[in-house]
């Protein structure tokens, strides 16, 4: 089977991350699956965005510059969401304010706005309820722990939107995904929610929080996981490593150990614009990792290609 296509962020090696306009661009090009990064507002309300800060994709610093906190950023909890909607979204920018992305979308245009959740699975019912082909949802819920710190369970609020719009059981066409393995397992175990799970495994220097992902990555971690998660979601850099005297690739392992306790992987993130090591063409990276690592699923900011690719070798 063909492994399924996330669009990352939307179609957004092509338009700023997480609009409509990158969301509609993605389903037209046929990803499987859509996802959202969802954050808290000061009132309580869901939006799609990345960061738990505005600052590297909005104009907030010009709209609101003496809202920031005292480490000069500018948190999506400390606005309503009637604000946040006036900002214009731009392609992400470093903390000097360069893109990070340079030779993608330049303008921050009026059609580029941050959304809620709620509009954005209007926008995929509306989509697939004209008979069109269909697509899947794939919402990550952001720092949950840091949510309950600011006073909010965000978790029960994605859980909520979801149901309203008919995302409840293992069927549906979604996988709820997170970074924190505590909220992970309290989604499945407490909440009791069916949806299909994907455990995110980053490395533990990234968050100055306590993070077990290398234990994550062991036969051990992930036999654990089985329990909970039907997926997981590695740092591609972690599936292969590259051998120093000819440049030739080979897998860690990490993909066999998770087929073997009967998880998915959905590996982060597939960029044209930014290759990781030991590859300089896309093409080859999808080829090896397709081909040879066997993957189920891949995030990427580029979903064209990746079709492009895939019906190519189809
Ligand atoms: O959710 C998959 C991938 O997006 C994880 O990394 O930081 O881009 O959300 P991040
Ligand atoms: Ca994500």
């Amino acid at each position: 089977m063909r492994p399924v296509v996330i669009a990352h962020r939307g179609a957004s090696g092509h338009l700023p991350e997480h609009t409509l306009p990158a969301k509609a661009l993605a389903y037209a090009m046929g990803a499987d699956y859509l996802e959202q990064d969802i954050v808290a507002t000061r009132d309580d309300r869901l939006v799609v965005l990345h960061d738990i800060h505005l600052d590297r994709v909005t104009d907030v610093a010009t709209c609101f510059p003496n809202r920031a906190r005292s480490d000069g950023r500018f948190y999506v909890r400390d606005f309503d969401l009637a604000e946040i909607a006036a900002l214009k979204v731009h392609e992400r920018t470093d903390e000097h304010g360069k893109p990070v992305y340079p030779g993608r979308f330049p303008s921050a245009g009026e059609a580029f706005r941050v959304h809620t959740l709620e509009r954005e699975l209007e926008l995929v019912a509306e989509l697939t309820s004209k008979g069109a082909w269909p697509v899947g949802i794939y919402p990550e819920i952001k720092d949950p722990a840091w949510h309950r710190e600011e006073g909010v369970d965000i978790t029960l609020l994605v859980l909520e939107t979801l149901g309203k719009y008919g995302y409840k059981d293992h069927n549906a066409p979604a996988y709820l995904q997170c970074f924190d393995e505590r909220e992970v397992r309290r989604i499945r175990h407490q909440l009791g929610c069916e949806l299909k799970l994907v455990q995110l495994i980053g490395e533990d220097d990234w968050t100055p929080e306590p993070t077990n992902f290398a234990e994550m990555r062991t036969a051990r971690g992930l036999t654990k996981l089985a329990r909970s998660v039907d997926g997981i979601g590695p740092w591609l850099n972690r599936l292969y490593t590259v051998r120093k005297k000819d440049g030739s690739r080979k897998s860690t392992g990490l993909v066999e150990r998770a087929h073997e306790v009967g998880l998915a992987v959905h590996p982060y993130t597939f960029r044209a614009d930014a290759l990781p090591p030991g590859f300089d063409d896309f093409d080859e990276l999808l080829a090896f990792s397709i081909g040879e690592l066997a993957l189920d699923g891949l995030f990427t900011d580029f979903p064209d290609r990746v079709l492009r690719y895939l019906r190519r070798i189809s």
